[in-house]
């Protein structure tokens, strides 16, 4: 007997996967979110003022709510970086949520006092109130809509600036876009220098690249705010300088395009993702979708080159060496000021679902949140490609592999 829990213990280790590990707490009105991430090796430069402008981008955006007013987030590192470097240790990051003041006694850690507690009467539809109240067995919805907010995106966005730190030693760098708000789509492929020219802006509108279709957006948007409707929209995440390799087919787990996907899809209010031009290849001929290949490419990870980049830089769930471009889909937000119908926990009477402070459009945000899930991603399937406890081993390694790729 204890012979067969030894052995099933260390078959359980060996198949533990990813050398890098993540996950957030924190409530929306609590007083801190914070974010863990294990496995970065020492000697990372961490750049706190990147940390915070990516956190920044989160919040920027037309069509967001009152509490993007109140909150100016800020990372505050609690381990794993001394000196200004990584010491391979676990990083753990706080972000204060300045409303925590005015809902310590509503939302206390203590008993409290009820009478001050604030329920969420009715279940929006669309939220993850009913389903999570059901759950939880909670009698109404406060706890859940804490939780299942997308606040907890921030604390994605801080470590995802991290892993985004970690990914440019390697060369490679992640960005977004906004492709649709609304009925508005821009419909050309947005090249690396638009997308870093949106990024460079000090002022964030809707983050498209063509300032009239952008405009579009924003009379989209200036509709539901005065109809008292929400809307979704299309992101656009593309990774570059990704070298061949990443993910494999081996697993059905270990495939890169499965492991965006989920971290794409995990985000609040996405519900479907996209790699390359995945939708409109399925209405179409082979001939004009796979990319061809030559061989006459003077930059890049090797000589090989390609026709175009339809397959979004993955193919059999390894990465190719083209820009990784993923699409997440957003449904439109289910806090309405025009509530919807629902019925209230207590008397179950049908009455109009809750309204809480609400953003009517997070397109930009979800975007910038999407790209801290693509830079963990890569970083992780980095890691567990080139190893190394050191940044030095690392960065040796993943020398060694493009060596090894040229001389191909
Ligand atoms: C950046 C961001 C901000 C969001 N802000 C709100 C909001 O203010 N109000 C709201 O009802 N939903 C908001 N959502 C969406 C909800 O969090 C989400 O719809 C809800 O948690 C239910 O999860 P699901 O849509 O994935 O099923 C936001 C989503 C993102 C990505």
């Amino acid at each position: 007997m204890a012979v067969r829990i030894c052995v099933r213990l260390r078959a359980f280790r060996y198949n533990r996967k990813f050398m890098l590990r993540y996950f957030t707490a924190g409530e929306s009105h609590g007083e801190a979110l914070v974010a863990f991430l294990s496995g970065i090796p020492a000697g990372l430069e961490i750049d706190q003022a990147f940390l915070d402008r990516e956190l920044w981008r989160r919040q920027q955006g037309y069509g967001r709510g009152g509490r993007m007013k109140i909150e100016t987030d800020s990372s505050h590192i609690l381990s794993g970086v001394r000196h200004g470097r990584t010491i391979g240790s676990p990083i753990s990051i706080e972000i204060a949520n300045k409303d925590w003041k005015n809902w310590q006694e509503a939302l206390p850690v203590d008993t409290g006092d009820s009478a001050k507690h604030k329920r969420v009467a009715s279940p929006r539809p669309g939220h993850a109130d009913l389903a999570g109240a059901l759950k939880y067995n909670f009698p109404e919805a406060r706890y859940v809509l804490e939780r299942a907010s997308a606040r907890e995106s921030a604390a994605r966005v801080a470590i995802g600036a991290v892993a985004k730190l970690f990914l440019q030693e390697l060369g490679m760098e992640v960005l977004s876009h906004v492709i649709t708000v609304g009925s508005i789509t821009l419909s050309d492929v947005v090249d690396w220098d638009r997308i870093q020219a949106l990024h460079r802006k000090e002022e964030v509108l809707l983050n498209c690249a063509n300032a009239e279709i952008e405009q579009g957006m924003k009379e989209e948007v200036d509709k539901v705010l005065r109809s008292g409707d929400s809307l979704g929209g299309v992101f656009e995440v593309v990774a570059r300088d990704v070298p061949p390799g990443l993910g494999t087919y081996a697993q059905w787990d270990e495939r890169l395009d499965a492991l965006l996907a989920a971290a794409v899809m995990s985000l609040q209010a996405v519900k479907a993702v996209e790699i390359g031009s995945g939708v409109a290849a399925a209405f179409a001929a082979g001939s004009t979708v796979h990319d061809e290949i030559g061989y006459a490419g003077t930059s890049g990870f090797t000589s090989f080159s390609r026709a175009h980049n339809h397959a979004g830089g993955i193919e059999g769930g390894v990465s190719n060496g083209e820009e990784i471009r993923v699409r997440g889909y957003l449904k439109p937000i289910s806090t309405l000021r025009r509530p919807l119908q629902s019925v209230d926990f207590s008397t179950r009477e049908a009455v109009k679902a809750a309204y809480e402070r609400s953003d009517v459009c997070v397109v930009p945000a979800a975007g910038v949140a999407a790209e801290a899930m693509v830079a963990l991603t890569l970083a992780r399937c980095a890691l567990d490609k080139f190893g190394g406890d050191s940044m030095a081993e690392t960065i040796r390694n993943f020398r060694g592999y493009c060596q090894q790729l040229k001389n191909y």
